[in-house]
């Protein structure tokens, strides 16, 4: 969603605004702006479209100020356009705001500035904020803050600049996120940390209803009663490196290869000689009746994998929820629940909706977080890390990865924990887990050709289905989805069983149908589902560890390691990971920032 970054300090602030803008452009957008503070006014630059037409349209003539703040919008509010752009000044200009969120009551907020004389030049919700600094500003813009956010409601990261104060910043947030770097002589506002990496890796990260003010040489942050607090500073264990492609053509790519080192870093370390550590977590097996995981898009999916695996495992009941259901139906959800939030970004407003419905309702949240001190991992009670660094491509690829493997190592320390499987299988499960990362390294290095050249002969599909059984159905979602964000083809997924009531009407000469099959005990059945759809014309690529079994019904084979089957679908899902990025190179899209997607979707 909308990219917020801001600097003060001696240097002039457009071309570390453009570089952290810039930095923030996996999060989606379609126009950008800046606005650049001086002693007599306020100077705005925005235009539609991609970073490099502000780039173009403020080369040479750039505002000159040490001080400003910069935007990429992510349309919420009124199309994509040079007005809808950020920042918006106040209708005397003497206040610019950028904003990330949704104020959900601007429409009674507009009407009430329209009685008292304001009028606006956009459709945007975030003009109002602009506007309400202007209404109650009387010498203190602090003052002016508050009585602004006691009158908004909704989510928000807001960077703010007032006329006249050409070494100030202000920023406060709700529901949406906001970090504060610290230099030497210059500080800095973003969306997120890599926005500020190349200046420091010193951050502060403000809470809800806590107001900052930057200059280049102080950050003050205030309470909600306007008293000075003292926040502590995090050290980013993320490098400017991080943030580069290192010779991929792209990020997806780039993460892609980086899977199997994730992995490792989430599982490696808390397998130890006794067993699974998981330190700080407070987890009673025996005391829980039921666990409900909630996410959205492929960390859902992930949760489908490890529904299976814990139920398998840990035979305790698990109910899977997409986080914008669960939030609003009434959940059976209490303190004899479990619930575990999913969420790569630890920000997705729909997923933190969830978790603080679940604490209401009195269950234990457990996290499985990447982004470290992200909103969810603050928010809940208990965190699982996945460690898959700092991830960039919309498309996630080891971010859902990880989430599976640490889904798996829970599954196995609640089911040692009841007693609900031997030692032996736990170690032997333990084993393979542990082993997984260098068998994927060499998976990836083998299948990456294989992909390729699948790409090459289906990458016209108009549609392709991806079926599977169990955890081949899970793995089936997350490969559909990676297809349709990233090629544009349409895919969709289903349990295979599910063919015949319905999709199977679909397939003609030349569909094109995935088929998953890795579980031992579906085999047969997954191979009898392939056969009807190949029996009316369908083309089918296999991907399976048992070749022999169901090779001869498929058009082309994407051959898997053999294993268990919640660890081969992290195999499935890198082989379509590929499959879907080679496809998506060959229709020319853009895939690191695929069309309307946002890599944090930080709104309803
Ligand atoms: O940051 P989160 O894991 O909470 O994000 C959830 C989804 O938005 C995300 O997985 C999305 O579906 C990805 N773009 C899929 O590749």
């Amino acid at each position: 969603m909308c990219g917020i970054v801001g600097y003060t300090g001696t240097q002039q602030a457009t071309p570390i605004l453009l570089d952290g803008l810039n930095r923030l452009e996996y999060r989606g957008y379609d126009s950008s702006g800046i606005a650049i503070v001086n002693d007599k006014e306020i100077e705005i630059m925005k235009i539609k479209g991609r970073l490099r037409e502000l780039e173009r349209i403020t080369e040479g003539v750039s505002p000159i100020g040490t001080t400003g703040i910069g935007h990429t919008r992510w349309a919420t509010h009124g199309g994509p356009s040079n007005e809808n752009a950020h920042p918006h000044y106040s209708r005397d200009k003497s206040f610019a705001v950028v904003h990330n969120g949704i104020i959900e009551n601007y429409l009674e907020m507009r009407d009430f500035l329209s009685e008292r004389g304001f009028s606006f030049r956009s459709e945007t919700d975030t003009e109002i904020v602009a506007m309400l600094l202007e209404y109650y500003y009387e010498g203190d813009v602090l003052d002016a803050i508050i009585k602004m956010r006691n009158k908004i409601k909704g989510s928000y990261a807001l960077g703010i600049v007032h006329r006249g104060e050409s070494d100030a910043i202000y920023a406060l947030r709700k529901d949406s996120p906001l970090v504060i770097g610290l230099g030497e002589g210059e500080n800095f506002i973003a969306s997120d940390i890599p926005a500020a990496l190349p200046y420091t890796r010193k951050f502060i990260i403000p809470d809800e209803n806590e107001i900052a003010l930057i200059t280049p040489d102080n950050v003050t942050i205030y309470n909600r009663n306007k008293e000075q607090i003292q926040k502590p500073v995090t050290i980013s264990d993320l490098s400017v490196a991080d943030a580069e492609k290192d010779g991929f053509p792209h990020f997806m790519l780039k993460e892609i290869h980086e899977q199997s080192g994730a992995i490792r870093k989430t599982v490696h370390d808390r397998i130890t000689p006794d067993g699974i550590r998981l330190d700080r977590i407070k987890l009673d097996g025996s005391k829980i009746r039921k666990i409900f995981v909630v996410a959205c898009g492929s960390a859902y999916h992930a949760g489908v994998v490890g529904k299976y695996f814990i139920e398998k495992y840990a035979r305790l009941e698990v109910e899977t929820d997409l986080a914008s259901e669960f939030r609003y139906r009434d959940p059976i959800v209490g303190p004899d629940c479990l619930t575990i939030i999913i969420s790569q970004s630890g920000e997705t407003a729909d997923s933190l909706a969830a978790l603080r419905e679940a604490k209401r309702r009195g269950s234990r949240v457990l996290a499985i977080v990447n982004v470290v001190d992200s909103s969810i991992a603050r928010e809940a009670d208990d965190v699982l890390y996945t460690r898959a660094g700092l991830e960039i491509a919309v498309a996630t690829t080891k971010g859902y990865t990880t989430q599976v493997a640490a889904l798996c190592l829970l599954g196995l320390k609640l089911a040692r924990d009841r007693e609900t499987i031997t030692q032996e299988l736990y170690d032997e499960l333990l084993y393979e887990l542990k082993q997984t990362p260098e068998t994927l390294a060499r998976f990836i290095d083998d299948v990456s050709n294989v992909a390729q050249h699948l790409a090459g002969k289906y990458y016209t599909a108009s549609d392709a289905y991806f079926i599977g059984r169990g955890y081949d159905w899970a793995a089936a979602l997350e490969g559909a989805l990676k297809l349709k964000e990233i090629s544009y083809i349409h895919a969709e997924a289903y349990a295979a069983g599910e063919l015949k009531h319905g999709t199977i009407s679909l397939i003609e000469k030349n569909s094109l149908v995935i088929g998953i099959a890795t579980e031992p005990t579906l085999l047969e059945k997954t191979l009898s589902n392939i056969k009807e759809v190949r029996s009316r014309g369908a083309a089918v690529i296999g991907i399976t560890d048992a070749p022999d079994s169901i090779g001869a019904e498929c058009d082309d084979l994407i051959v898997l390691p053999s294993g268990n089957s919640a660890f081969s679908s992290l195999f499935t899902a890198a082989a379509l990971q590929l499959f879907a990025y080679y496809i998506a190179a060959a229709r020319g899209g853009d895939i690191d920032k695929p069309r309307n997607l946002a890599k944090s979707v930080t709104v309803e």
